[in-house]
């Protein structure tokens, strides 16, 4: 029978040293060819504002897993009192084709798009970075900030959001979680000219930053935005930078901070330096000095959501979370 596995089940089971670890695996396999992952299925929405994906995914070797999660973007939601991100994932027995476990995937994909920055971060950011400038302080924001304190200990933050309700809770909370200053801003171009990492996790369609503003050495985490028409990044930051791509054929498809630069003539498909992967497996080189800039550009993928969700079936299972469910 499978495991139904509630968000407060996956809460209690993931942590997110865990995943980070599971995440860089991934990673490599995915670079080593051992992965099947086809690019996402992307239904639009427009007359709802809203976006569903299926995103499949098989990883072999040790920690075999066969998955699949559908998830729903609404951007309109937080007004109405709910979260922009629904998700759900199957996990399947690789060898049988069994359902073992369905799970909610709303908190899980908070966790593991933190866990592809911490990756990011641990490779391609200064090792003395201590500055972070946060842009939006929604769901994925807090999970943003976690996995970047645990690669790079952080002694201060700056956050910026639209909403003043949401950037404050952010600020009290994650000053508590963490013990670490927040500091609620209005003025972006002092907090990107004081960071040594800078993360994008807004809603916006537009950039939310000048790239002129970046000292040099600044790490970006670029999460928010993944349509075509839609970024968070200017073309000058992406042309200041050294560009990595959590994998580029899916920046390519989505990814309209390198894709609106390619289509202007400021850079062509060339300039994404690598895919993370190719770092993580050492193929290429992350940060080679303390003046780039770089930047990470992910659009999310289904290796990071298998790879995190078997983490949170074996955790379940040893710990008896969950509830087992004849379908
Ligand atoms: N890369 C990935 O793997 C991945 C995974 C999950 C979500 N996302 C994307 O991340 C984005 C954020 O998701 P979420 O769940 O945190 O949404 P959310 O709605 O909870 O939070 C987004 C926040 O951005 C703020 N915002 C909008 N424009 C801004 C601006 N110009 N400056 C500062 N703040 C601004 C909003 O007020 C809101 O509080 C979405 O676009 C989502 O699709 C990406």
């Amino acid at each position: 029978m499978p495991l139904m596995l509630s968000r407060n089940d996956v809460d209690s089971v993931l942590s997110m040293d865990a995943c980070i670890a599971a995440v860089e695996t991934a990673f490599g396999e995915l670079t080593r060819g051992n992965a099947d992952m086809p690019q996402r299925a992307v239904i639009r929405l427009p007359e709802h504002k809203g976006l569903f994906l299926g995103m499949p995914a098989h990883i072999g070797g040790d920690e075999e897993v066969l998955g699949l999660k559908v998830v729903t973007v609404y951007p309109d939601n937080p007004a109405k009192g709910m979260p922009t991100i629904f998700g759900t994932l199957l996990l399947c027995d690789p060898k049988t084709g069994k359902t073992v476990a369905i799970m909610d995937a709303g908190y899980l994909t908070a966790v593991r798009t933190g866990a592809a920055s911490g990756v990011a971060t641990k490779y391609l950011a200064r090792e003395d970075s201590k500055v972070c400038t946060i842009f939006g302080a929604g769901g994925q924001a807090r999970k943003q900030i976690e996995a970047v304190h645990l690669v790079r200990p952080l002694e201060k933050i700056y956050v910026l959001d639209k909403v003043v309700a949401t950037r404050d809770a952010f600020v009290t909370d994650m000053s508590a979680l963490l013990g670490v200053p927040v500091e609620a801003v209005e003025d972006a171009e002092t907090a990107v000219k004081a960071a040594d990492i800078v993360i994008t996790a807004s809603s916006s369609h537009d950039p939310v930053f000048d790239g002129d503003w970046l000292k040099p050495g600044t790490h970006v985490n670029n999460i928010g935005s993944h349509s075509p028409d839609a970024r968070e990044l200017d073309t000058r930051t992406v042309v200041r930078s050294k560009f990595v791509a959590d994998l580029k054929e899916a920046n390519l498809a989505e990814a309209g901070d390198i894709l609106i630069p390619i289509e202007e003539g400021a850079v062509t498909a060339d300039h994404i330096y690598a895919s993370l992967g190719e770092i993580v497996v050492g193929e290429k080189p992350g940060r080679e000095n303390d003046d780039e800039i770089t930047v990470f550009k992910s659009c999310g993928l289904a290796i990071q959501d298998v790879s995190s969700a078997r983490v949170v079936y074996e955790a379940a299972k040893a710990a008896g979370v969950g509830q087992s469910v004849e379908l």
